[in-house]
């Protein structure tokens, strides 16, 4: 079964095309990050513009580089959200139009569920299973009795991991997405100069909170009391250090959470999804620690990406054979299913 796959629910343009859910033939990203430096973040008018702009011609690279027609294509799957609803809609309307106009059946796929997708991806299926999504708008624990079957065990109370990542970037001048900088500076730092402590959620030992720790860095790298466009009182050895601490506390409680979880439910395995995955610091930690078989996405499937969207719906149209109706909706928000 071949499924054309399309994502637009932030600020990747990705097109991808999967067969049998496991194998790529192309897997295709127009990031928009470089468009969105200049604004600190996600500006979502422009992230919609260059959308409508790029999404033709990624789709029609993504056929041509599987060398599959159309007409090959078995289905017809796309992001339904959470994500910006102006950038949703323009992959989601191209996945049905393309579907009506072929008489091909058509999925709208929960990006979130797709992160967690990508780490069982093209590797050994173990279930039940402990599933970890850190993305930039979601923390998430659960379990995964199998793929669309999720029991919650903890999510974040405030901001998501790779938000925190984003806001301290910002913080110590980073540029965005902060993620990857704050990793290649924390590299040059020695976590143990500062100390902060990850933040507890009362009765709640699987739910995180990252907003204290954020503030905390606010302080220590700007002075009690300062705001975001406050000056940096700090030297570029304290920068890489804050960075190092920030980064090894919230991947510490991060740990423990996961230890915690594999202890009080019964888990084959670990499954890691979500921008953050990207992070090599990271899955040296779950090397060291993490005492059963775990599972981060491939390079190319970590961040934003259309063959976890494709390869997620063949599992899904393979269990019901059911398409979704063409009025389905763009959704800012989803729980999870
Ligand atoms: O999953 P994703 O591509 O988009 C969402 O669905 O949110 O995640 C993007 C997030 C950003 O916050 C980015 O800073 C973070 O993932 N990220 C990282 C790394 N690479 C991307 N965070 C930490 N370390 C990285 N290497
Ligand atoms: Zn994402």
């Amino acid at each position: 079964m071949i499924v054309l796959g399309i994502e637009t629910t932030c600020d990747e343009t990705a097109a991808a095309i999967v067969r049998n859910g496991e194998e790529i033939l192309s897997n295709i990203i127009f990031s928009q990050a470089a468009n969105h430096r200049e604004f600190g973040g996600v500006f979502p008018e422009l992230a919609s513009r260059l959308h409508i702009e790029k999404i033709i011609p990624v789709m029609e690279t993504s056929l041509k580089d599987a060398h599959v027609s159309l007409d090959e294509i078995d289905l017809i799957a796309a992001a339904k959200g959470p994500g910006l609803l102006g950038s949703i809609l323009i992959g989601l309307n191209c996945a049905k139009a393309l579907a009506l106009a072929k008489d091909k059946p058509f999925l709208g796929i929960n990006h979130v569920e797709a992160h967690l997708y990508a780490a069982m991806m093209q590797n050994e299926k173990k279930f039940p299973a402990l599933g970890v999504v850190i993305s930039g708008g979601h923390t998430m624990l659960l379990i995964i009795e199998t793929i669309g079957i999720y029991k919650p065990l903890g999510s974040t109370i405030d901001d998501a991991m790779g938000e925190a990542f984003d806001k301290v970037a910002s913080i110590l001048d980073l540029p965005y997405p902060g993620g990857p900088e704050i990793e290649k500076i924390a590299k040059m730092g020695d976590p143990e100069k500062f100390k902060i402590r990850p933040a507890k959620v009362k009765e709640r030992p699987l739910d995180f909170s990252f907003s204290g720790i954020k503030t905390k860095l606010l302080y220590l790298a700007k002075g009690q009391g300062a705001n975001r466009l406050s000056p940096s009182i700090i030297s570029n050895e304290e920068k890489y250090n804050l960075a190092a601490a920030f980064q090894k506390t919230i991947f510490d409680d991060l740990i423990d959470k996961v230890l915690l979880a594999i202890e009080k439910f019964d888990c084959q395995a670990v499954y890691v999804g979500g921008g953050v995955s990207n992070n090599q610091t990271l899955k040296e930690l779950f090397n060291k620690k993490c005492p059963i078989s775990f599972f981060f996405p491939k390079k190319t499937l970590s961040l934003d990406n259309a063959a976890m969207i494709a390869g997620l719906a063949y599992w899904k149209y393979k269990e019901k054979e059911i398409s979704d109706s063409l009025g389905i909706a763009a959704e800012a928000r989803i729980s999870f299913s």
